[in-house]
């Protein structure tokens, strides 16, 4: 019997994750490392504990599951995205903490980007909107800020690479640095329509092309690990940013296909096939995961208050001692009763994008109770959710495409039943839960399989991917517009004044 093992090195834990061939769970592992919060809006990670907590989590997971790493036919890597890390080729030693892709420290540097005109070249080129969120403006701060950095670069001496290429690197004793189109689309440096990384960009944000990984398919022969760290040497054989792996990992191939992460916040991705197409509905279009040479794309839309909405009713309002009560609180009352509750605690994502909002609750009545607040902060999560899937529909009928006609989900709150029907009812199409949610985990080992000749292509892997559930819409179709409609006012209610 052989194994496929995912390393899925997240925001807040490294996790490993033992596959069988039939893409199912044998064992796991996970640790949490440090959050580094060195001024307001900075986010950073230690790069080394990054690597280590991965490594540890590695050799746990084989010895939970029973085998030696002589059966693990390949390693798959994903990652958190955008996160940067810079450190010296001969060292290995990072110049600088990573610098975590929730970090506003380069907004300065995007202000003033935005103001020299860059904005359509970024989103003809990148597919991407100018943001500190992505790495390029983090390499700049990094070049820019730690003493010797900028000319130490120019020199050749250091590499740069998002948390992929820092484990590969790692992983092969220094030998290997490459990235995967995925990851390298989240930079804001690089052409996803030729594949290639973009000079003008490049000279823009004063970046030397030494720095940068080369790019490769996501289903690929990266390199193969040191024997001394795993107790045999090891191909690695894929490698994806965490939510295009995801959206592999659900077997969504082909156009029109999509997947629903419900996590803290929430990831949504549609694939959209072969050809690019930068978004007019205020969406990123980013490189899919890519299991061969041929460019496959997606529209991504990002909700930031997700799953937190629940914390913010255990840890805020006091309404639950834990997370897990809101269902059943939600559910003691029929409907929200009319209250809408949107948590623009952080500001307004895709496809609003206002990032003065304001977190509001309407509606309120004297029969409103904390149930209904309950229920109105669930269903807050299918409400954003929904207004990304139609921004998306919206610019797959510009382009003439197939709008989703299904949504596959994953992430912690996916388990809530009363969640998905909501979400199913608002949409109007199925919501298919999978019997494997580790789905990131899952579409890194699918990568590294298709490498290495486990699988033979993607068709054997949509076979091989199973439902466990799937919510159908109940609800009429004029009542779920007239939600919509409830639910887009009360986001008007939230501009700060
Ligand atoms: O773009 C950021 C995303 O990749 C982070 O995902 O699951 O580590 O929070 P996660």
């Amino acid at each position: 019997m052989s194994y496929l093992l995912a390393l899925d090195q997240g925001t807040s834990s490294s996790r490993s994750i033992v596959f069988d061939v039939e893409g199912r769970i044998v064992a796991m592992a996970q640790r949490e490392f440090r959050q580094l919060y060195p001024q307001p809006g900075w986010v950073e990670h230690d790069p080394r504990e990054l690597w280590q907590t991965q490594l540890d989590t590695a050799r746990e997971a084989l010895q939970r599951a029973g085998i030696t790493a002589a059966q693990v036919k390949a390693i798959g890597i994903t990652n958190q995205r955008e996160t940067t890390v810079v450190w010296n080729r001969r060292t290995g030693e990072p110049v600088h903490d990573a610098i975590v892709w929730q970090d506003r420290r380069a907004e300065p540097l995007c202000a003033w980007l935005r103001e020299q005109g860059h904005a359509e070249r970024v989103r003809q080129t990148t597919g991407l909107i100018i943001d500190a969120y992505f790495a390029g403006t983090k390499i700049h701060w990094i070049l820019h800020n730690v003493p010797g950095a900028r000319e130490a670069a120019q020199r050749g001496e250091l590499a740069f690479g998002t948390v992929d290429s820092w484990l590969l690197w790692k992983l092969t004793g220094g030998r290997v640095h490459a990235t995967d189109v995925s990851n390298a689309s989240r930079t804001m440096l690089f052409d996803v329509r030729s594949n290639a990384w973009d000079e003008a960009l490049l000279n823009v944000l004063d970046v030397p092309a030494s720095l940068l990984p080369a790019v490769h398919p996501s289903s690929h022969m990266f390199g193969e690990t040191d024997a001394a760290l795993l107790g045999a040497s090891l191909p690695i054989g894929g490698m994806a940013g965490d939510q295009q792996s995801a959206l592999f990992g659900q077997a969504c191939f082909q156009a029109g296909m999509a997947k629903n992460t419900y996590g803290t916040g929430c990831f949504m991705l549609m694939h959209t096939g072969g050809s690019f197409q930068p978004s007019s509905n205020g969406l990123i279009a980013t490189s899919a995961a890519q299991p061969t040479v041929a460019p496959q794309y997606a529209q991504e839309g990002s909700v930031f208050i997700g799953g937190a909405v629940v914390q913010w009713l255990r840890d805020g309002l006091k309404a639950i001692q834990a997370s897990a009560e809101v269902q059943s609180l939600a559910q003691s009352v029929p409907d929200s009763g009319g209250v809408m509750f949107v948590p623009a605690f952080t500001g307004l994502g895709a496809p609003y994008w206002n990032a003065n909002a304001q977190g509001a609750i309407v509606g309120l009545t004297r029969g409103s109770t904390v149930a209904h607040i309950a229920r109105a902060a669930l269903e807050s999560i299918a409400f954003q959710s929904a207004a990304l899937l139609q921004a998306m529909n919206r610019d797959v009928a510009a382009a003439g495409g197939v709008p989703v006609s299904e949504l596959r989900v994953d992430g912690g709150a996916c388990v809530n039943d009363l969640l998905m029907q909501f979400q199913s009812d608002l949409l109007g199409i199925p919501v298919v839960r999978p019997r494997v949610i580790e789905t990131t985990a899952l579409g890194a080992a699918y990568l590294a399989g298709l490498a290495t000749g486990v699988w033979k292509g993607t068709g054997e892997l949509a076979q091989q991917w199973q439902a466990e559930r799937r919510f159908l819409p109940t609800m009429e179709r004029s009542e779920a517009q007239a939600r919509m409609e409830r639910w887009e006012h009360a986001v008007r209610q939230t501009v700060a004044v």
